[in-house]
């Protein structure tokens, strides 16, 4: 028996999976984001301790006999989020999270420190990434920094409090830009850009590895018989990338989370930073993934819902099903600025085209097709780069809704399959990330493709009106950042 968990952004989910990959169980504790500025995102890591054991005593109480049995846990995490630890290994200050873009300004600072950082990393630097971070806590939080210790991301942090050990896998650290991304260890150059050195950091780890064992408290509080082994684990997206069996090089999937991400699994370190690409290293060993990120993907409908006071699925039942024609709306996605292509933090959102006729559900459709349009930004800059991605497999929440992933399928011009358990995302990969750390099996024996319930092409139909709003979304880019230029900040 293994258990998975997912420390998200809106919750952290528990799975508990059995030796033939069924999930028994799972449990969600939602999570809240604080924003004290315009553009910055946090939430404190006391907070991630209570979901953690919140979720786990609900498993713990519903399934008693399977928990006694756990051998291994895995965890995935949200990438990215500096959690700053003093000399007594204590919390510092709120965790600045991935979609935080405070640090702008010292993305470029960043690079004129370690010149040779985009070779090395393989990215270029954006402000939602670890490393800037730290230069903006060292410029406005003086103290904080000079108390700083260690610095962990988010899920290393909860194995720290779960395990006592500071230890981080390969495809979470890549998200640092503080790994020598081709090498697989820290780049001491990387660190010192950002007065930092290795001993600030975990050690490392595959994410198929051992590193660390539950404390024996925890492994009594959940009934546990013998105290599980924690995997390396992997950051989200890499765990979703496991849970999926996206492992072979060429593999490649869609993610429609509160971020949204297109994914593809590499057989070496293959930068393209110009592009706004990430390379970063995969979870298993020896391989690596390209992907490109667009910021606010089923975060726009939230928000959406949030701003009109309308339930998700109220504001997507209004929509025509199938949508045959594009919403005379563009809507463009940049609600926490944008990474891929434009790695633009202060880059913000924008609806044009409204008239006196337009509706709601014009502006929801707009919505989901902004969303659209982003990801084929990231589809055009990855085959710029020499990785053209036909078909992938479509998870996260936004992926429960069809008129979606429909819509997806005519702008992006991909084939799209729905999975029978596209939800369960990261948590289910952690799982399977805790099986192979226990167990030494082939990854490839583990890390199985999941079940697909419908495949959606793009319709010769309807796919081709997309061009010329394509075209405008495209122009609009430019125009706003001139717009924004000429406003207060
Ligand atoms: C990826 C990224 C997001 C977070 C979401 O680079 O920043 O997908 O991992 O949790």
């Amino acid at each position: 028996m293994f258990v998975g968990i997912d420390l998200g952004t809106s919750g952290l989910k528990a799975v508990l999976v059995d030796g033939a990959q069924r999930v028994l169980a799972s449990h969600t504790h939602p999570l809240h984001v604080t924003s004290p500025h315009a553009g910055w995102n946090e939430q404190a890591p006391g907070d991630w301790w209570v979901a953690l054991l919140a979720a786990m005593d609900v498993l713990a109480a519903r399934h008693p006999r399977e928990m006694a049995v756990v051998r291994g846990i895995g965890l995935s995490g949200q990438q990215h989020g500096a959690v700053l630890l003093g000399e007594d290994g204590g919390v510092l200050r709120p965790c600045i999270l991935w979609n935080d873009t405070r640090a702008t300004a010292q993305c470029g600072e960043f690079e004129r420190r370690f010149p040779e950082f985009r070779q090395v990393c393989g990215n270029m630097a954006m402000p939602g990434f670890t490393a800037p971070k730290l230069i903006w806590v060292a410029e406005h939080e003086p103290d904080v920094f000079r108390a700083t210790r260690h610095v962990l991301l988010p899920k290393a942090w909860l194995r720290y409090r779960m395990t006592g050990e500071m230890i981080e896998d390969m495809s979470d650290a890549s998200g640092s830009l503080w790994l020598d991304v081709g090498r697989r260890c820290w780049s001491d150059g990387a660190l010192a850009a950002c007065g930092l050195e290795t001993r600030a950091m975990p050690a490392l780890v595959e994410g198929t590895a051992r590193a660390g064992a539950l404390d024996a408290g925890l492994a009594r509080r959940w009934g546990m018989k013998v105290r599980p082994v924690l995997a390396g684990g992997a950051g989200d997206n890499a765990a979703g990338a496991v849970g999926l069996g996206a492992v072979t090089p060429g593999s490649s999937f869609l993610s429609l989370g509160t971020s949204g991400v297109l994914w593809l699994t590499t057989e070496r370190f293959r930068p393209h930073p110009q592009g706004g690409i990430h390379a970063f290293c995969h979870a298993v060993p020896d391989r690596w993934h390209q992907m490109g990120v667009t910021l606010s993907a089923a975060a726009s409908l939230a928000w959406w819902a949030r701003t009109t006071g309308m339930t998700e699925a109220a504001l997507l039942a209004e929509l025509p099903d199938p949508v045959t024609q594009p919403s005379p709306v563009i809507f463009l996605p940049y609600l926490s600025g944008e990474r891929t292509p434009h790695n633009d933090g202060r880059i913000r959102g924008v609806f044009a085209g409204l008239s006196q006729g337009t509706t709601r559900a014009q502006m929801t459709q707009a919505v989901l097709e902004g969303v659209a349009f982003s990801f084929r930004d990231v589809v055009d800059v990855l085959a710029a780069a020499g990785s053209v991605v036909r078909e992938a497999d479509v998870i996260g929440g936004g992926s429960n809704s069809r008129v979606w992933v429909s819509i997806l399928a005519n702008v992006t011009g991909l084939s799209l399959h729905r999975l029978a358990h596209g939800a369960q995302g990261g948590a289910f990969g952690a799982a399977r990330l805790a099986r192979l750390a226990v167990t030494g099996e082939e990854v490839e024996s583990v890390c199985l493709p999941l079940k697909r319930e419908e495949t959606l092409v793009p319709d010769p139909q309807v796919s081709p009106a997309y061009a010329a709003p394509l075209a405008r979304y495209r122009a609009l880019y430019p125009a706003v950042r001139s717009a924004m230029d000429t406003l207060p900040a």
